[in-house]
């Protein structure tokens, strides 16, 4: 019996990135049973359906799943913002307790970096995202709304056992990697202090029982200076939601765009979701010009929490060898379509 892999094409180019991550998912020969379903702007729009129980009960049933970007099908494509966000994807998360955002940032050879002089070997961290709190975590409301006196309040919720879970996750993958062996986490203790108070004891507090790793800190705001002149000071990164958010966008830059870049929302304990991290890119739907190689290093990262070290290491070695053939990482500027992409990688991961 294989691997129960739930996919979720999603909208816009999602299908057709996804059916280029399945081409070398089984292009590695291991051996899943892949159930779609159906979930995004086009169900909804169909039918209101975000979530339906038993779709959810299903994905909460398989060993990994699989998905791509939800959002705008085609340009003009108005869902309001936050129903399928909070909706379907922040659920997901929530629901199934996917704590960990994990997203590597590497340098592929051959792909353009847009800081000036840096190399594969400058760029190669991690950041661990806390998952399931934070600003995200949906608390606060907006009162007397559309009167003079209306309010908004969006408050950033920080538990011991959410920080502490993502903490001691990334004290681990910093050990695991044993490259730098260093840990920064990143927070604004100097204005955020309750948040910043908590993180920072319970960031120490577990560093203790990881003599082995270096203990790093930077403010938010000075991270993103860092990033963009020393990309090569950084191993392992950890931080709360909101920044995390953020900064992984710009980490994504570095590395060589959405085309490129790829995260896993991880329930080490349970149902981990990959996912590429761009969004639908509704101009390019349907044109077969989409860059797939951010969605078939989702397919590495799923192979690689499965435990098939072999099948992940040979995609990732097949994406090394055909970067350095595309032109550019945009949609449209591969100098080869979607499908060709697909087919590269698929080969060369065949041998
Ligand atoms: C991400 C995305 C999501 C987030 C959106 C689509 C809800 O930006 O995975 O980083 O904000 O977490
Ligand atoms: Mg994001």
């Amino acid at each position: 019996m294989g691997y129960r892999i739930a996919v979720i094409p999603g909208d816009g180019c999602g299908p057709e990135m996804i059916a280029e991550g399945l081409k070398v998912l089984d292009a590695t020969g291991v051996d899943v049973d892949l159930v779609t379903h159906d979930l995004g702007t086009g169900r909804y729009a169909a039918t209101g359906e975000i979530l339906p129980d038993d779709i959810f009960a299903d994905l909460a049933d398989c060993d990994a799943i699989y998905k791509g970007p939800i959002g705008a099908r085609h340009v003009g494509d108005d869902v309001p913002p936050g129903v399928l966000e909070r909706g379907l994807i922040l659920e997901l998360r929530f629901r199934l307790d996917q704590y960990i955002n994990l997203r590597p940032v590497r340098l592929y050879p051959g792909v353009p970096c847009p800081i000036v002089g840096k190399t594969p070997d400058d760029v190669d961290f991690v950041v661990i995202r806390e998952n399931t709190e934070g600003l995200y975590a949906g608390a606060g409301g907006i009162f007397k709304k559309g009167t003079p006196d209306e309010t908004a309040l969006q408050t950033s919720v920080s538990t011991r056992k959410g920080v502490e879970r993502a903490v001691r996750y990334a004290f681990e993958t910093a050990r695991k990697r044993n490259k730098k062996r260093k840990l920064t986490m990143v927070a604004k203790t100097n204005v955020l202090t309750f948040t910043g108070d908590i993180w920072s004891r319970v960031f120490h507090e577990v560093g203790e029982e990881y003599p082995d790793i270096e203990r790093d800190y930077a403010h938010v705001d000075a991270w993103c200076f860092y990033v963009v002149n020393n990309p090569e000071w950084f191993d392992v990164v950890v931080t709360e939601n909101m920044f995390g958010d953020i900064i992984t966008d710009l980490a994504a830059a570095v590395q060589g765009g959405m085309g490129v870049a790829s995260s896993g929302n991880l329930n080490p304990e349970g149902v981990s979701m990959f996912e590429q991290i761009g969004g639908t890119a509704p101009q390019f739907a349907g044109l077969n010009a989409i860059n797939p190689m951010a969605a078939i290093g989702a397919v590495e990262m799923m192979l690689a929490h499965l435990g098939e070290g072999d099948a992940a290491s040979a995609v990732s070695g097949a994406m090394a060898s055909v970067f350095p053939k595309l032109d550019q990482m945009g949609a449209g500027q591969m100098g080869y379509s979607t499908t060709e992409v697909g087919d590269m990688v698929a080969e060369q991961v065949k041998g």
